[in-house]
């Protein structure tokens, strides 16, 4: 096995625990170096101890990140709806109705054409630092239409979740409770072998918390972990829901109360923000501050789909969190990194530490800070996703 060493490291975020304090979350190491080993992280320190490698790489005194783990995606959709977003930039409100819109395309949609389509997305977010992706379905809302969206997103990506739970489609608009029927019974029967995660809409105008209980618990009985879309237009009973059933992590989280920052504190629940979302719909952002500063841990993610976020990076979306969150550099970049990958319950990527996947995002700055201070500007300068440089 030959190794690779990384030197040139002005600035090293690991993640790692024996390294991170409250004043430094992203345990940094200046002047460091990596050592890559069968795809993995072998070695990481101050480049003056570094060992000897096979080959070395000298990045030129740029910082070195965990590559992005982007936790929440809707990837698998056909069809354009900037029209959409236009018309909200003219004073148009955002309404999940638009979601309609995207499942018809998707529907009509040939199975070549979805998986060519996402895994341009996919190659997207590769260019801005992203290493894991969490695809959602929920354009398809039919046996068929599901599975095969699902089909396509286990194509791209491991982390895979069904949310036929999106919304209710048009053919059952008359009898919701049949929709919920068919989603917990022979269409999550057609998902659960594509699928890792199970997800819901719990918002008013989607599914109440009594449905998107009955749905994830369908899905837990059909070996799948739950997530939670919740309190995004509104405040709502998801986020109690989702802390009352311990989920890695609910998304969203843009209208909380004081018992549901409790909630998420006491339950350990990942908060997942989508900054994204509220500058693509005009909405008052989350509050990371105010949960980080409660003890909850928080993550961010691109919600990249083609109504309320049609962005696909993770840079993008740091800059927000800190222009208009309250979180610092380093809290954002903790929370694409670990963050994600907690939510994802994932230990194998998100920090720099030996045994981790070697996925790396080589900025063209000195520090982590520049990804808020230099918005807009393509600073990742190179991507390794398990040792491999992407090209
Ligand atoms: O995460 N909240 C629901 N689903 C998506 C929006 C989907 C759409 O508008 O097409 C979201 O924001
Ligand atoms: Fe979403």
């Amino acid at each position: 096995m030959t190794s690779l060493l990384l030197t040139g490291i002005a600035e090293l975020a690991t993640n790692d625990p024996a390294r991170t304090t409250a004043a430094d979350p992203l345990g940094l190491v200046p002047a460091a170096a990596v050592v890559i080993e069968g795809g993995r992280v072998a070695w990481v320190g101050a480049a003056a101890a570094a060992p000897a490698a096979d080959a070395a790489v000298d990045l030129g005194g740029r910082a070195v990140l965990p590559g992005f783990v982007d936790s929440h995606s809707h990837l698998v959709f056909a069809g354009d709806r900037s029209a959409e977003f236009a018309a909200r930039m003219a004073g148009e409100s955002y309404s999940a109705g638009g979601i309609r819109t995207t499942v018809a395309a998707t529907r009509a949609a040939t199975d070549e054409h979805l998986l060519a389509h996402a895994a341009g997305l996919v190659a997207e977010m590769r260019r801005q630092g992203t290493t894991t992706v969490e695809i959602k379905s929920g354009y398809g809302l039919s046996v068929h239409d599901e599975a095969r969206s699902l089909a396509v997103a286990r194509e791209l990506t491991d982390e895979t979740t069904f949310l036929g739970a999106h919304v209710v489609p048009p053919e059952h608009a008359d009898d919701p409770a049949a929709y919920v029927d068919l989603v917990t019974g022979p269409m999550l029967e057609a998902a659960a072998p594509h699928a890792r995660w199970i997800d819901a809409f719990c918002e008013r105008g989607a599914f109440d918390a009594d449905q998107a209980r009955a749905v994830l618990a369908a899905g837990a009985a059909a070996g799948l972990r739950g997530r939670l879309h919740a309190n995004q237009l509104g405040p709502g009973p998801g986020v109690q829901l989702a802390c009352e059933l311990g989920l890695v992590a609910v998304d969203h989280c843009t209208h909380l109360d004081d018992a549901d920052v409790d909630a998420l504190r006491d339950s350990g629940t990942i908060a997942t923000l989508l900054p994204g979302v509220e500058f693509s719909t005009r909405q008052p952002y989350p509050d990371a501050r105010r949960l980080l500063d409660a003890g909850v841990e928080v993550a961010l993610a691109s919600d990249c789909n083609p109504g309320s976020c049609f962005t696909s990076s993770i840079p993008f979306c740091v800059a927000l969190a800190v222009r208009e969150m309250g979180m610092t550099p380093a809290e954002a970049v903790r929370a694409v990194t670990l963050g994600g990958a907690r939510a994802l319950d994932r230990d194998d990527v998100g920090a720099l530490v030996p045994g981790r996947r070697a996925d790396l995002v080589v900025l063209d700055a000195p520090s982590h800070v520049h990804l808020a201070y230099r918005p807009g500007v393509p600073l990742v300068r190179a991507v390794y996703r398990g040792g491999v440089a992407l090209s």
